[in-house]
């Protein structure tokens, strides 16, 4: 039967500003036997999407996409924040639900024609994933999916990017 993760994920008023309810996903991570179903559900999807290489936007983008990466035979490629990648970068600007920020790539990180998974915890206005999607085609790769844990339908980040197939476990109104 499938699991309602929605059960394991702790929703905390007003963090970290006012007026937000933080998706927070630790209890999750904390039971192995959890970590590996969420890990499972979605290699399946980037399985079926036919991935050849994982994206994860730092810092909860390693926590879901790397195991998912491993799972799979693929590599994973860190989408970073501003200078802590060492080598030359592709850059990319997005808003957040709350702020701003930026994200780096290598610019070898991606081979002309790969066909690219991105894996976070949560999609909320889809800031990051738009980011990761010029970063990933500014490579010359082909962005053919996205897989949450969490998504925020309310907040419209599928009606920002449509032609972006999006996949996520729980959703939260
Ligand atoms: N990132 C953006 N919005 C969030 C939320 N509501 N909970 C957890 N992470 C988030």
């Amino acid at each position: 039967m499938a699991i309602d993760f929605s059960k394991y994920i702790a929703s905390v008023k007003d963090f970290p500003n006012k007026g937000i309810v933080f998706r927070d996903i630790t209890p999750i991570l904390q039971d192995g036997d959890l970590y590996r179903a969420a890990t499972h559900e979605l290699a399946e999807y980037a399985k079926s999407r036919k991935a050849d290489v994982i994206v994860g936007p730092e810092a909860r983008g390693f926590i879901v996409g790397c195991p998912v990466a491993t799972e799979l035979g693929l590599g994973f490629v860190p989408a970073r924040k501003p200078h802590k990648l060492p080598r030359e970068v592709e850059r990319a600007s997005y808003d957040l639900e709350y702020g701003s920020n930026s994200l780096e790539m290598h610019k070898d990180a991606i081979k002309p024609g790969q066909r690219v998974v991105i894996c976070d915890d949560l999609m909320a206005t889809a800031g990051t994933l738009r980011a990761s999607k010029e970063l990933i085609e500014n490579l010359g790769g082909k962005l053919v999916g996205a897989a949450f844990y969490i998504e925020l339908p309310d907040l419209k980040g599928r009606e920002k990017l449509p032609d972006v197939d999006i996949y996520s476990l729980v959703q939260y109104h």
